[in-house]
């Protein structure tokens, strides 16, 4: 980080942090009143959102890992698949006008943040994620899979309508999902009926060739695909430090007042979606020196079974031919905030 900006770091509220104007973001649009400043907790660490919301990522050009049926374009040959609407909004998406042959591979992006983390709070606001048959969006964290962990924070395939939160590990720490854990979070009644409220998939986190569904929850109907975007999209938050990996999820229409106001507090939210402590997962060693990654996959490894399975007139692969299949295969950003413990 330039001087430049650690002085304006001291100087100026976290609101002010952002890499590209706040103007931009039609979340800040008609909030008039600001609530009475209280401590802050968080500070803002990065904002990636506007106009060069690009700069701060590599742009993946290798063979996907998972198998898929994709292409994955450098930055300039990406321009009509990662750029900035003049609104601000940042749009990744998969190619729905070239012409590809049955089980050819078809164009897509998978960006990589430059920085890298150890823990924060994660708060990434979509407008749409990608949705439609064969594919397959992620939103999700890694470094050198399975070794120093996989953080999956937006996952599913296909026409699916529920988001999964998933921890992978590799050789770094004992890790498991504990349903029974005490609850660490509370109502705002003080009611604390659950420590998570999402479903319980495995429980086993750690993952390798062939044995990779990790630990995972599920959360409801309608937090991820068509619904989702039919509700305007929402935002997704995840919490990292060496005591807890702790995940909420925000509707449109009920983001908490403190993260539009840029001042987060966790301890208001609520009983969380998912919750891992480090009471059953050694968090510290597990995952180490991630950076955050968004790709959109084709087929491959889950999306291809699952849509396989679903008896389609034809295979997962053939079907990448049809470019209709991709009309809604957009993942939009207002933006991903990241802060660090004030
Ligand atoms: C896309 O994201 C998913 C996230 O779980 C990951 O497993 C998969 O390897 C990714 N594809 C590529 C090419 O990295
Ligand atoms: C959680 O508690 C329930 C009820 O006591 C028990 O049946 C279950 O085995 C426990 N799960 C784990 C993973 O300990
Ligand atoms: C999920 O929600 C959608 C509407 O958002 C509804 O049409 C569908 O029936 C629901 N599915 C289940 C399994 O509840
Ligand atoms: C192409 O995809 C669209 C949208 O998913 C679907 O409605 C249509 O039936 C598909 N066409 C063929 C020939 O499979």
């Amino acid at each position: 980080m330039q001087l430049l900006t650690l002085v304006l770091i001291a100087l100026l509220p976290a609101t002010s942090l952002a890499r590209s104007p706040n103007h931009l973001s039609r979340q800040y649009h008609g909030s008039k009143h600001h609530n009475v400043p209280r401590d802050t907790k968080y500070k803002l660490q990065t904002k990636h959102q506007g106009q060069n919301f690009f700069d701060d990522w590599y742009f993946y050009t290798e063979n996907d890992p998972t198998h898929g049926n994709v292409k994955y374009e450098s930055r300039e040959n990406a321009r009509d698949l990662a750029y900035v609407q003049s609104d601000g909004t940042a749009v990744l998406k998969v190619d729905n006008k070239g012409h590809v042959p049955p089980g050819g591979k078809r164009r897509s992006v998978r960006i990589t943040s430059k920085e890298t983390y150890n823990s924060g709070l994660f708060i990434a606001d979509f407008w749409h994620l990608a949705s439609g048959p064969t594919l397959w969006p992620a939103f999700w964290s890694g470094n050198d899979w399975p070794n120093n962990g996989e953080i999956d924070i937006v996952e599913y395939v296909n026409t699916g309508k529920v988001n999964q939160y998933t921890l992978h590990t590799g050789t770094g720490g004992e890790c498991k999902l504990d349903p029974n854990v005490s609850a660490r979070y509370r109502n705002k009644d003080g009611s604390q009926p659950k420590s998570y409220l999402g479903n319980t998939l495995g429980l086993q986190c750690k993952s390798s060739n062939g044995h990779n569904a990790g630990c995972a929850v599920d959360d409801f109907n309608g937090s991820a695909g068509r619904p989702f975007n039919m509700a305007g999209g929402g935002v997704f938050v995840m919490l990292w430090d060496n005591t807890q990996l702790t995940f909420w999820r925000f509707e449109r229409n009920h983001i908490p007042q403190d993260i539009q106001d840029g001042n987060p507090d966790p301890e208001t939210w609520g009983i969380p979606v998912a919750y891992w402590s480090d009471k059953s997962c050694d968090i510290a060693k597990a995952f180490r020196d991630h950076s955050i990654i968004i790709n959109i996959s084709i087929c491959g490894d889950w999306a291809g079974a699952a849509y396989n399975n679903e008896h389609h007139p034809t295979s997962c692969s053939d079907a990448v031919a049809n470019a209709t299949n991709y009309d809604s295969a957009q993942i939009k950003i207002n933006h991903i905030s990241i802060y660090q413990k004030a």
